[in-house]
């Protein structure tokens, strides 16, 4: 069968997402829609198969698709998902899925109701090098978790303005939160604080340049995140560090580290994670069978509540409580 492909938003992340579909022989891109015209042209001139639209509903009653990829930065994200779910279009929703929770919370409810198959943009879930993680942590207690994402700020100018991306603990270092819940539980509870001041110089910024996320697990564990936008560019410090006995499991943008006394193994991932998570979609839509999607709709609603929390944490000084 071949899985037809719908994209609304052709800017950064869905140009991965097309080189990923060109390697995916049941994978055809049909047709597209963006804000910007230009970017709608370019990803039509990439697909001989694909057809541009002015407007997501003109593609919606003229295209016939089977699958919408939503590409587009957080703030954009809710009407798009309903009117597909509405239709039984199955859907790839890229991460963060948006930044109000209540409204994330509308689209799942469209989601569950029309029952189509749905994934989230968190790769990491897809290394094997988490799989490896996951395998090593199997059966140990957790006592702490150390996370992070301490980078340049990202060039995208949404990025800069919390109301259009939520700041950077809601868009970037969610994949850290999302890591943390994938291989050792859920959030019990969130204390966050947040700095800000050092890049006043870059336009419409109102993000903080930095936050530590404090967090008790529903396991008893004890968590920290932390995120940072002011670091040079070419540097970065990505990734999680999981704490047991005599056991540290560490899934950085280096590679994996696990640590016993005295010995310290490290590996490379050797997968493209990008790619099997679009693979497992494709798979997904083509079989009915959605075993092999690793970050469901559902999930990533209990993502975005955590990060959703730190932001408000941040602002009211206080422990907001999840669940
Ligand atoms: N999974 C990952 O690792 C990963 C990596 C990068 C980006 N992302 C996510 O993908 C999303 C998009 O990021 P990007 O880097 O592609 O940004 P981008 O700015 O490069 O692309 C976004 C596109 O959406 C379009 N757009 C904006 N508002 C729109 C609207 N209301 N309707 C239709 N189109 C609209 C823009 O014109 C642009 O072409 C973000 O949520 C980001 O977090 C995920």
């Amino acid at each position: 069968m071949t899985v037809r492909i719908a994209f609304v938003g052709a800017g950064g992340i869905a140009s991965n997402h097309f080189g990923n579909l060109e390697q995916i022989p049941e994978a055809a891109v049909v047709a597209a829609y963006d804000a910007d015209p230009a970017r709608v042209a370019a990803a039509c001139r990439r697909f001989p198969s694909c057809a541009g639209y002015e407007s997501f509903k003109k593609m919606l009653d003229s295209a016939h698709f089977d699958a919408l990829y939503v590409c587009v930065p957080p703030f954009a994200h809710g009407e798009y998902e309903v009117e597909a779910a509405r239709r039984g279009i199955h859907l790839l929703v890229e991460k963060p899925v948006g930044v109000d929770l209540a409204r994330a919370r509308e689209v799942q409810h469209a989601i569950d109701s029309a029952g189509i198959l749905n994934s989230v943009g968190y790769h990491w879930r897809y290394l094997d090098t988490t799989a490896l993680a996951a395998q090593a942590l199997a059966g140990k207690p957790v006592g702490l978790v150390l996370g992070y994402w301490i980078g340049a700020m990202p060039q995208v100018s949404w990025w800069r303005v919390r109301a259009q991306s939520g700041g950077q603990a809601v868009e970037q270092t969610t994949h850290i939160f999302d890591l943390m819940r994938y291989l050792v539980g859920e959030v019990e509870s969130v204390y966050a604080v947040g700095s800000s001041g050092l890049m006043s110089n870059w336009p419409n910024y109102d993000v903080d340049d930095a936050s530590v996320v404090t967090m008790r697990l529903r396991n008893g564990a004890t968590a920290s995140i932390t995120s940072a936008d002011i670091a040079p560019r070419g540097t970065g410090t990505v990734g999680l560090q999981v704490y047991s006995r005599d056991l540290i499991v560490a899934v950085m943008n280096t590679g994996l580290k696990v640590s016993t006394p005295y010995h310290t193994e490290e590996t490379l991932p050797a997968v493209n994670p990008y790619l099997l998570e679009d693979r497992a979609f494709v798979a997904a839509v083509a079989s009915g069978d959605a075993s092999g999607i690793k970050s469901t709709y559902a999930d990533a609603v209990r993502t975005l509540e955590v990060t959703l929390a730190a932001s408000e944490s941040m602002a009211s000084g206080r422990v907001v409580p999840i669940g």
